[in-house]
């Protein structure tokens, strides 16, 4: 069974379709552990009632980048994690994570990449005025949702389509995608 971490900073929502696929069978992974860069994310809640450690790293109290990824990198080392998932994880990886994990660093990213990056892609895609937007999955790389696209899905905004309605369709897709994804990439 391959071992996994997940990225995330906010509500968890696609952590939480990881943990459903997992216990379904449909991914046949172990989460080992969730980091957040959020003390208070709802990403956290959700794993502590699933029984999955944590580990909660505040960047404002090292200087460097390198130095927190050093204190996630020891504890990853020490539950022997293979891949890392993002998830809603609102930092950029640096060079300690990259080098460690080359080509198993995972995001998920709601827009058709390379359209809309960084930031808000949902909100970006509406201000563009844009017929269709998307949800992609790929590797990652030093860049700001850069790396070789494993995966992609197109979603159709409907004219005067509202933000709420647009993220509902683009979750649904993503928590399907990023499970069947998983399931085929990780070795
Ligand atoms: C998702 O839309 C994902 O594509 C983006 O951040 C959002 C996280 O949502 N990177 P959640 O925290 O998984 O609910």
């Amino acid at each position: 069974m391959t071992k996994i971490a997940v990225f995330a900073s906010g509500n968890g929502s696609n952590l939480q379709a990881l943990m459903d696929a997992i216990s379904q069978g449909r991914l046949h992974a172990t989460i080992e552990l969730v980091v957040s860069d959020k003390k208070g994310a709802y990403a956290l809640t959700r794993a502590q009632e699933a029984g999955i450690s944590t580990l909660v790293i505040n960047p404002k109290e090292y200087a460097r980048k390198a130095e927190y990824e050093e204190v996630i990198a020891g504890r990853l080392g020490e539950l022997a994690v293979e891949y890392l998932v993002l998830a809603g994880y609102m930092r950029i990886i640096g060079p300690t994570l990259l080098e460690r994990y080359p080509k198993r660093i995972m995001n998920i990213h709601p827009s058709l990449l390379p359209l809309f990056p960084g930031k808000d892609g949902v909100g970006q895609a509406l201000a563009a005025g844009v017929s269709e937007t998307g949800v992609t999955i790929h590797y990652v790389d030093a860049g700001v949702d850069t790396g070789p696209i494993i995966a992609q899905e197109t979603v159709a905004i409907d004219p005067g389509e509202d933000r709420s309605s647009l993220e509902k369709k683009i979750h649904a897709i993503e928590h399907r995608l990023y499970a069947e994804v998983l399931e085929r990439v990780l070795t």
